[in-house]
């Protein structure tokens, strides 16, 4: 079995689309693959209750608890061990990670960014794109790798900016597309290493 672990720090609706797209589906049977766990570094994360509320086994490891980022990282590498995964999704996942963490899962680790990357890496994506007059905006799915919001690019998808937008207007536009895409990617994935496994 293909264990998938996702991190999250907040609402989860990214991890909840890909629970409901893991169900509806069938990537048990298509590709051999399950969420196995929903890990958060924030305990009062909404997406806990939610994963709870699917039977998914869910952590969390607070970053505020541990001295530095290298040592969140190990704990949190060790929380992400501890479900022998095949792949770790980070959705909505609000932390740096440190080259070690980033390296122990290297190829099997990957991001959602709200931006057309390598357009606005980084945080206010919306803002800044409508600041920039940006006609469209998107979102990203891409491997990740040392650098933030870089790493191959997996999947994109496009939207609209329209002339009245504010940031509000255009993050909840962008998030529709996220919640498709998000699932999407994460099925091509386990399609392509599925097929070169038989
Ligand atoms: C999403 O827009 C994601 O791309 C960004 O943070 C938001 C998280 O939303 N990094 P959710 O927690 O999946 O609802």
């Amino acid at each position: 079995m293909k264990n998938i672990v996702i991190l999250i720090s907040g609402g989860g609706s990214n991890m909840a689309a890909i629970v409901r797209a893991a169900g509806r589906d069938r990537w048990s049977e298509r590709f051999g693959a399950r969420i196995a766990a929903v890990i958060s570094n924030k305990a009062d994360a909404a997406g806990l209750a939610l994963a709870k509320s699917h039977g998914i086994e869910t952590a969390v490891v607070p970053h505020k608890d541990f001295p530095s980022r290298e040592a969140f990282d190990v704990a949190l590498a060790e929380a992400v061990d501890a479900h022998s995964p095949a792949l770790v999704v980070l959705a909505g996942f609000m932390r740096i990670l440190t080259p070690a963490f980033v390296g122990r899962y290297a190829g099997r680790l990957i991001n959602i960014h709200p931006s057309l990357l390598p357009a606005f890496p980084g945080l206010n994506t919306h803002q800044r794109a409508i600041d920039a007059g940006c006609k469209v905006a998107g979102v990203t799915v891409h491997q990740v790798t040392t650098e933030l919001d870089h790493g191959p690019i997996l999947d994109q998808a496009v939207v609209p900016v329209l002339p009245d937008d504010i940031s509000a207007t255009l993050a909840s536009r962008v998030l529709a597309q996220e919640h498709q895409l998000y699932p999407r990617a994460i099925s091509a994935w386990l399609a392509d290493t599925s097929s070169h496994i038989s």
